[in-house]
């Protein structure tokens, strides 16, 4: 009797506490059930500032709630999550990178049966230069469904800043030096991630080119170059795609923290463009979560216990408003809301791994950029043994490295990609790489954090005389040469240019194969643009193959093998030198030296920094067009296995009466199938603004033509495609004058052209006077002016 009363006992209390313990979860109005403004109502103060404020990063030596730091992370290796409130049914959002896949990690220790991997998917550069936005498109679909299905909620991407010179750390993550290419990539890939349900981040907003003391340094930016160049892209991204939530960036602009302007959060960002979701911060960015959050930067990640005191406090003094509090409140909840986490998505923690994996391949061979290709030397179609040298021939570099890197289960090499397409390689050649890189991998540093970045293996050395056995050996040589980058550092002159073991391999080889009458290909596995002009004409062709994923030893071989035509284009000018760069003299910036720190008492901040954007609108291509200086390689280049004409571009009046069509046909006149980036750029009057002297208005990439099929494609352009912005009127402005529209396949390489006459000055849309430097650098107005 007493034994059973025990039992009824127990399951009694146990019953009990679990009706108290739902009932303590269930004792509020429950978002979802009831208006969003009776949940907000119902919230404490301190509730409030808890959502608004991450729940911290498990990392030593960074201070966690010990609350927090009991509750089990959802999703391991995820860069963040917000607080849950349980009683009025609030669960925690779970956030991860990036741009190239979902970032988690892939063994956990409460699961030591399964793995955890992710795709990894070719870097956003890549991308770009695959110039096709529905490609980019189903990366995102792909990539998003990953994310909904290891229940992650916002994927913390794409990333789009401005490659505003070719050395920025992280330009590999981001897509080009172009606004409107830029804002259209992001635009595609946030739709694609979104349509299945699952939130974006585009970041980092804004003018984050440089790593340099990425959490001090000041970017001092006229306003033209501002509208026109570093916020353009997101103004695209955020006007057609409606991203979840913008993710503000480290640096200040202008004096101003980013996270902490309001003029770039809540004047430009919701009341210009638009924006309806939430701003979260950069992982630590600024230094005022009160700030942060006055200024419409809603969500403070990856957040710590003392910017919620900072903001409860500020709300009790009267520093910050109720209202203000109560409408970030409100986005953040609507974010819940829309959640895969909120709807109760059942994620499977089995994405379509395989599936995945073939969209990676695919997208990887579509962004690949055929520099140089003499005497047809490729496609490889009758040589089949390969002679095949550099480092990364063995050890490709998928991705880069910082929080843009994937866990991903396996790399295709190119020996492995080669094999498999059926060429043969020299045994011993392979086995020498394979050995030295394992030696030199085994006194490399092991990875700390999610910094760092991996040292560069120094290229192995090849005898001469092996080389020469090898040209009569083999039909032809192939090369890689290798480029690393990563968050928190820039890369230096030094790694943009050749070093002298790369220079002697290249000779080597190439006059070893060259005395045989046969042919050297270099593929060039880089993060960003390196020196061309000095080694090109030793080589025979040049394949530009990005960091291409972990199925680019495939996606390689399909392009050198002619299964895939070629088709990508570069998305940035490759200059001839870097001092031709036009921020050469002014990146990544200067240390403020005495100056007193902005974040004191972090290792991890830096130094106070300032980066003066001296050369305004001109970058990229507007510079080197407008000076007339030769680029190595232009923006928008690249070729392919076959050849295409441009015929009947017509425009469709000679007076612009708000908007104008041009079409023009396309004609593939060579041998093999292939697809051509047509690109529509336009030119206009100086009177009053100065202007480069071309700008990519619009673009499109044909269909597969086959050999003699044509395609015909339209452009539209609005007023607002021709306004440039004024900052003496804070307006978009068409000065009237004459417009040339010029279609080309390249920045170079115009093919027809037309001109359309303004009659009178047009205002487009009238601005606010946001973001104004606060000390009016001369060279500045002479980037929006003048010149
Ligand atoms: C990076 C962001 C990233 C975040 C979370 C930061 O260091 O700048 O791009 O999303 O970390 O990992």
């Amino acid at each position: 009797m007493f034994r059973a009363s025990g039992i009824v006992y127990l399951i009694l209390s146990l019953v009990a506490g679990g009706v108290l313990a739902r009932g303590a979860q269930t004792n509020g109005p429950q978002l979802g059930k009831i208006p969003l403004r009776e949940v907000i109502a119902a919230m404490t103060l301190e509730e409030k500032a808890k959502l608004l404020v991450g729940m911290g990063m498990n990392i030593p030596g960074l201070p966690i709630d010990p609350e927090d730091q009991r509750v089990p992370e959802k999703v391991p290796g995820a860069a963040g999550r917000t607080h849950a409130i349980a009683r009025l049914g609030i669960p925690s959002l779970t956030l991860s990178d990036g741009p190239a896949g979902v970032r988690i990690d892939p063994v956990r220790k409460d699961d030591p049966s399964r793995t955890y991997y992710a795709t990894g998917f070719p870097v956003a550069t890549l991308l770009a230069s695959s110039w096709d936005t529905e490609l980019v498109r189903e990366v995102g679909v792909a990539m998003g469904s990953e994310a909904r299905d290891y229940g992650i909620d916002v994927l913390l991407a794409p990333a789009m800043n401005i490659h505003r010179n070719p050395l920025g750390g992280r330009n590999f993550e981001y897509y080009s030096e172009d606004p409107l290419l830029s804002g259209k990539m992001a635009a595609a890939f946030v739709k694609g991630v979104q349509s299945v349900g699952v939130g974006t981040s585009i970041k980092h907003f804004a003018a984050n080119n440089q790593e340099f003391n990425r959490m001090q340094s000041n970017s001092l930016i006229g306003e033209r170059a501002l509208r026109e160049i570093y916020l353009k892209g997101f103004e695209i991204a955020v006007k057609e795609a409606q991203p979840w939530t913008v993710m503000s960036a480290y640096n200040l602009i202008n004096g101003t923290y980013a996270s902490q302007s309001r003029d770039l959060l809540t004047t430009i960002l919701r009341d210009e463009w638009g924006f309806k979701g939430v701003v979260m911060s950069d992982w630590f960015a600024g230094n005022d979560p009160v700030a942060q959050i006055r200024a419409g930067n809603d969500l403070i990640m990856p957040g710590v216990p003392m910017q919620i005191r900072a903001i409860v406090e500020a709300v009790r003094r009267g520093d910050l408003s109720g209202r203000q509090l109560d409408e970030s409140v409100e986005r953040v909840l609507r974010l819940i809301l829309q959640s895969p986490t909120f709807k109760g998505y059942k994620y499977s923690n089995q994405p379509d791994l395989k599936a995945h994996a073939q969209v990676a391949r695919r997208a990887a061979s579509e962004g690949m950029v055929l520099l140089k290709n003499e005497g047809g030397t490729l496609p490889l179609t009758r040589a089949r043994r390969v002679a095949l040298y550099g480092n990364a021939s063995y050890d490709l570099i998928a991705g880069g490295a910082g929080s843009g890197n994937v866990n991903k289960a396996y790399v295709v090499s190119l020996d492995r990609g080669l094999a498999a397409a059926g060429y043969t390689l020299i045994d011993s050649l392979r086995e020498d790489y394979l050995r030295y890189l394992t030696e030199q991998k085994a006194k490399q540093p092991a990875q700390r954090s999610v910094l760092f970045i991996p040292p560069p293996v120094p290229e192995m050395a090849i005898a001469t005389d092996r080389v020469r056995r090898d040209a009569e050996e083999a039909d032809v040589a192939l090369i890689t040469l290798a480029r690393n980058s990563g968050e928190g550092a820039d890369r230096k002159v030094e790694e943009f240019t050749l070093s002298s073991a790369e220079r002697a391999l290249i000779e080597a080889v190439s006059d070893a194969f060259h005395a045989r009458g046969k042919r050297v290909i270099v593929v060039l596995n880089v993060c960003g643009p390196v020196e061309v002009a000095s080694w090109r004409d030793r080589v025979d062709a040049i394949l530009l193959a990005w960091q291409p994923g972990q199925e680019g030893g495939h996606a390689i071989a399909d392009v050198l093998s002619g299964r895939v035509n070629p088709s990508g284009r570069l998305p940035m000018t490759f200059p001839i030198k870097y001092e031709d760069v036009p921020s050469a003299r002014n990146f990544p910036g200067r240390e403020l030296v005495g100056k007193k720190p902005l974040i004191p008492d972090n290792p991890f901040a830096g130094k106070p920094a300032e980066v003066i954007y001296e050369e305004g609108i001109y970058v990229g291509y507007r510079y080197y067009s407008t000076a007339g200086v030769e680029p190595a390689y232009e923006f928008g280049y690249g070729l392919s296995y076959t050849d295409f004409a441009y015929s009947d571009f017509k425009v469709s009046a000679a007076r612009f009466d708000g908007q104008v069509k041009a079409t023009v046909t396309i004609t593939n006149v060579g041998k093999v199938p292939g697809r051509e980036v047509v690109q529509l750029y336009v030119g206009g009057p100086t009177r009053n603004l100065a202007r480069p002297a071309r700008e990519l208005k619009a673009f499109a990439k044909t269909d597969l033509l086959r050999p003699g099929q044509s395609q015909t494609l339209e452009f539209t352009l609005r007023a607002a495609d021709l306004a440039s912005f004024d900052p003496v009127r804070s307006a978009w402005v068409v000065e009237a004058g004459t417009y040339r529209l010029m279609v080309g396949a390249s920045s170079a390489r115009i093919k027809a052209s037309a001109e359309i006459e303004v009659k009178s000055d047009l205002v487009v849309e009238r601005a606010h006077r946001a973001l104004v430097p606060q000390v009016v650098i001369e060279e500045l107005r002479l980037g929006s002016r003048g010149r």
